[in-house]
C-alpha cells in the first residue's frame, strides 16, 4: 500500500464507512500515459465541465439555460409562446411499458440468459424490422393473431404492421437469401412483437419474444434441440421440472384422423385454429365453429375424443395404426431420455397452438401450478416458407415472451438482486479542481473502469450517499494539497481501507 503523505483527506474518508457494500474484483490495467501529461491541458480546461459543451446546445436549444446552471429539476418555461404548454399523460400506453433502470437490469439479464443460451446451442443472432407489410401477417385460417394486428397505412399508402410474432420476418429473411446460405440455419432473435390483445397477467399490448428457429431439418431431432435448449435456460434461472413441464403433441394427430374421414387438406389450419379456443370458449361453440367448417358430426366427436388422450399408448389404440405422428411423438421422447429432459415433458393432446402455420410437432411451456398462462410455445410449419413462394423448407422453432416468466420469477422468489454496478465514483474537494476530476476519471475509464464522476459541488456526506446508491466500490477524492504532489484519496467502499496514491499507479 503507499505511503500516507498527508492525512488530511484521510480524516475526511474516515468518518464514512460502508462495510455494507459488497466487495468485487478490480481489473488490473496497463498504465496510461501519465497523469501529469493528460492533467497539463485540463487542469485550468473549463471545456471540461458540462455546461460548455456546444453540441448539447445545439441539439437541445432550450435546455441550455438549465445545463448553463448545472442544476437538474429547475426547468424553466421557455420565454416565447408560453400557453402552448399541455399536460401530457405521463404513463405509457395502455398495455405498453417504460424500463426504467431497475427494470431495464432486469430485462438485459433476462435476455442475457437467452442470448448465452441460444450461442451455447451455436445458433447465430438475426433481428427483423418491427414494422413490416401488412400481408406478412394475413393467413385465411381466423387466427386469433389476426385480430389483434396493430395495421395501419402508412405515408405512402402502404399496408404495414407492427409484428405480433417474429417468424413470418424470419422465413421472409430465409426465402431472401435462398440458395445462398447453407442449411440448415439456427437463428436465434429477441424482439418486441405487438398484439392488441385484451390484458391479463402476463400478456400485454407489447412484449419481447425469444426465438429460436431451426431451418432445413426435417427430423424431430430439430425439436428435441430446441426443447433441451429451453429446459438448459430454465435451469440456469433456478426453474425445475417441478415448477414447469412441456405438454407436446403432433398436428399430425389431427391430420391423421381429418384424412382418414376424408375431409379435404386446406381445411386443416382452420381445423387447428378452431381447436385451439377449446380452453377458452364454450365447447358448443366449438362444436359450432367446426360445423361451419363443414365437418360432419361424426368428425368432430372422433376429434374431440383423440384430443383427451394424455399418453402414447392409449393414442396408438385410439388411432389403431403407428402412423408418422407416433413415430414422431415416439422419437422425441426417447432423445428426451437421452439428453435427460423426459421428466420436463409429457404427451398431451389436447395442445394444438393457435397458429395456422404448424404442421407437425407442437410444444407449450406450462407452470405446474396452473396459474398462469403458456410461459413459452412452438412447433414445426413445414410448409411456411412455400407458401411465402419460397423452396418447400422444414423449420420448426419456438416463442419465449418476456413476461409470464417473471411472473413465474416472482411467484417462486427466484427474482434476482441486480444493483446498479460502477467501480468508481470521483469526486474533488473543490470547484478548481473538477477539471482535474474528469481528468482522473478519464484515466480510469481508459484502464477501462467504469467511473460515475461527480459533476456538481457537493459535501462529502452526499457523495458517500451517492456511493451507496450506486453501489460504487471504490471512492477516489481530488483534493488540492494531495494534488499538488499527483496524489488523489483512495477509500475502498467495502472494506474502509484507505489510502492515498499516485494518479499513474491507480489500478
Ligand atoms: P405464440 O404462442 O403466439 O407463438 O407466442 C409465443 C410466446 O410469446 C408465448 O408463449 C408467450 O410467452 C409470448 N407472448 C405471446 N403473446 C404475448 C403477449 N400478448 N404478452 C406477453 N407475452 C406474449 C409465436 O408467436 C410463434 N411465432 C413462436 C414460434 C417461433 N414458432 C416457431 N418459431
Amino acid at each position: 500500500m503507499p505511503a500516507i503523505a498527508n492525512p488530511s483527506l484521510l480524516i475526511l474518508l474516515h468518518h464514512h464507512h460502508h462495510h455494507h457494500l459488497r466487495p468485487r474484483r478490480f481489473a488490473t490495467a496497463l498504465l496510461p500515459q501519465t497523469l501529469l501529461s493528460l492533467l497539463s491541458s485540463s487542469i485550468r480546461a473549463p471545456a471540461l465541465r458540462a455546461h460548455s459543451t456546444s453540441s448539447s446546445a445545439q441539439t437541445q436549444p432550450l435546455s441550455t439555460d438549465n445545463a448553463r446552471t448545472g442544476r437538474s429539476g429547475s426547468i424553466s418555461s421557455p420565454p416565447v409562446q408560453p400557453d402552448i404548454a399541455q399536460k401530457i399523460d405521463i404513463n405509457p400506453p395502455k398495455g405498453t411499458r417504460d424500463f426504467p433502470p431497475e427494470d431495464m437490469r432486469l430485462r438485459n439479464w433476462l435476455f442475457n440468459n437467452f442470448k448465452e443460451v441460444s450461442q451455447l446451442y451455436g445458433f447465430e443472432e438475426v433481428d427483423f424490422p418491427v414494422l413490416e407489410s401488412e400481408a406478412l401477417f394475413i393467413r385465411k385460417a381466423g387466427e386469433e393473431i389476426r385480430e389483434q394486428l396493430y395495421c395501419f397505412e402508412d405515408r405512402g399508402n402502404r399496408r404495414v404492421a407492427l409484428r405480433p410474432e417474429l417468424t413470418p420476418s424470419l422465413a421472409r429473411l430465409v426465402i431472401q437469401k435462398g440458395k445462398s446460405v447453407p442449411l440448415p440455419l439456427k437463428w436465434f432473435a429477441v424482439g418486441q412483437c405487438w398484439r392488441y390483445e385484451r390484458m391479463t397477467r402476463g400478456r400485454r399490448r407489447e412484449h419481447y419474444q425469444w426465438n429460436m428457429d431451426i431451418i432445413g431439418v426435417p427430423d424431430v431431432t430439430a425439436e428435441a434441440e430446441l426443447i433441451s435448449s429451453i429446459v438448459t435456460f430454465f435451469k440456469r434461472i433456478g426453474i425445475t421440472a417441478s415448477d414447469v413441464g412441456f405438454k407436446v403433441s403432433s398436428r399430425k394427430v389431427l391430420q391423421e384422423v381429418l384424412r382418414g374421414y376424408s375431409v379435404p387438406d386446406h381445411l386443416f389450419g382452420r381445423v387447428c385454429v378452431i381447436i385451439d379456443k377449446m380452453e377458452k370458449i364454450p365447447i358448443d361453440d366449438i362444436k359450432k365453429e367446426l360445423r361451419s367448417a363443414e365437418l360432419s358430426e361424426e368428425v368432430i366427436e372422433e376429434l374431440l375424443q383423440v384430443l383427451s388422450v394424455k399418453s402414447l399408448e392409449k393414442l396408438e389404440e385410439k388411432l389403431g395404426t403407428v402412423g408418422e405422428a407416433l413415430v414422431d411423438l415416439k422419437q422425441l421422447f426417447s432423445l428426451a431420455e437421452k439428453y435427460g429432459y423426459a421428466d420436463w415433458i409429457q404427451f398431451d393432446a389436447s395442445v394444438v397452438r393457435g397458429l395456422a402455420y404448424y404442421t407437425g410437432i407442437v410444444f407449450e411451456g406450462f407452470d405446474r401450478e396452473g396459474k398462469l398462462r403458456a410461459i413459452c410455445g412452438g412447433g414445426r410449419y413445414d410448409h411456411l416458407l412455400s407458401t411465402f413462394g419460397g423452396d418447400n423448407i422444414p423449420a420448426c422453432g419456438f416463442g419465449f415472451g418476456d413476461a409470464v416468466i417473471v411472473e413465474l420469477l416472482k411467484e417462486k422468489g427466484l427474482l434476482p438482486e441486480l444493483s446498479p454496478q460502477v467501480e468508481n465514483i470521483v469526486c474533488s474537494l473543490d470547484q478548481d479542481l473538477r477539471g482535474t476530476a474528469a481528468a482522473v476519471a478519464s484515466i480510469l475509464r481508459q484502464k477501462g473502469q467504469s467511473v460515475d464522476l461527480v459533476l456538481e459541488n457537493k459535501p462529502l456526506k452526499w457523495v458517500f450517499k451517492r456511493a451507496a446508491r450506486i453501489n460504487a466500490q471504490r471512492l477516489i477524492l481530488v483534493g488540492s494539497a494531495e494534488w499538488q504532489k499527483g496524489m488523489v484519496g483512495v477509500k475502498i467502499l467495502t472494506s474502509g481501507e484507505q489510502y492515498e496514491v499516485k494518479v499513474d499507479e491507480l489500478e
